[in-house]
């Protein structure tokens, strides 16, 4: 069997599998369920300043094969409602601390109360695809300087390390990354929802509540993976930080694992295989893997890590 073990900032995981953020991750009984699994480690549902309740819907649709829509309007506990929860639970899997807020003070205070229950990482959302147009947390993640902000911001709070999870909504994330990064994120976490709109021509409307929308499942997975390449090889390069990469985008089997992790990615991020599953899809995901790199000869994730970027140094 191959060494799948990994540590990253803040986390040592057995395996690379993490859950990703926002499936299963908003309450003790879920967070506990999922861990019970043969998962690595554990990402919370993004958490934000206050309560929100949940849009009005549809809020989740898988719309055609391969293609899930989602606008649920970030709805979470409240920060205060969630450390109190963290305080008294005690998981038997990693965790990263997913957090939001509308301006970089917030997210700061937001972070300094995670750290005070108890949280090891944090995973700082800096985008939200399905916001509408003005919104400020439509246009946090795509504003190089307002990365800044907020990752200064919140690493200025707490000892504790920070990821940014970034969106795929921009022309060239490797630069988004590099903002994060030359900030002091310790790691990126990236891909989150590729911005979307649907319609129903039976109601001559938008499928989704909120209207727009963002897409994930596995349709989204080689968009993920060309994001994780940029920013893969932009480190290579030299042209930014090197740091831990947490992928996600459609992952559904041990081999869109092996994928990632041949990009670059030191672990992976897996939510709308728990729409289509349960979180028994780790257990089946890890021995996929395992299987893989048994057949294929790699003893361990670090001989496979980025040897897809090989071939593509010249790229620009
Ligand atoms: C949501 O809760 O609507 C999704 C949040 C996100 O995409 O970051």
């Amino acid at each position: 069997m191959a060494e799948l073990g990994v540590e990253v900032p803040g986390l040592a995981l057995a395996n690379p599998l993490m859950l990703a953020s926002g499936v299963q991750g908003g309450t003790a009984a879920a967070l506990h369920r999922v861990a019970a699994s043969r998962c690595g480690g554990l990402v919370s549902k993004s958490i934000g300043p206050v309560a929100r309740e949940i849009y009005p819907g549809p809020v989740c649709v898988e719309s055609t094969d391969s293609v899930v829509l989602n606008a649920m309007g970030l709805p979470n506990p409240g920060v205060d409602s969630f450390t109190e929860m963290l305080s008294q639970n005690e998981f038997s899997k990693p965790m990263l601390v997913s957090i939001f807020g509308p301006d970089a003070e917030s997210v700061a205070d937001i972070a300094k109360k995670m750290e005070a229950a108890g949280a090891t990482a944090l995973e700082l959302n800096l985008s939200c695809p399905h916001a509408k147009p003005g919104s400020r947390a439509l246009i946090v993640g795509q504003q190089p300087e307002l990365i800044k902000e907020y990752i200064s911001a919140v690493k200025q709070a707490v000892g504790i390390p920070v990821y940014a999870k970034l969106t795929p909504n921009t022309a060239q994330v490797s630069t988004e990354a590099g903002a994060a990064l030359e900030a002091g994120a310790d790691g990126v976490s990236l891909i989150n929802t590729v911005s979307a709109l649907e319609v129903d021509p039976y109601a001559g409307r938008p499928i989704i509540g909120n209207l727009l929308c963002g897409m994930s499942g596995p349709s989204i997975r080689p968009i993920a993976q060309r994001k994780v390449a940029e920013v893969a090889l932009a480190m290579r390069r030299g042209e930014i930080p090197t740091a831990p990469i947490l992928a996600m985008g459609g992952i559904t089997t041990g081999l869109d694992v092996a994928r990632f992790i041949m990009l670059g990615a030191t672990a992976v991020q897996i939510g709308s295989a728990l729409i289509y599953g349960d979180a028994d899809v780790f257990g089946e995901i890890e021995n996929e893997l395992n299987e893989f790199m048994d057949v294929q000869g790699y003893s361990d994730l670090e001989s496979m890590r980025g040897i897809a970027l090989d071939t593509m140094e010249g790229l620009n």
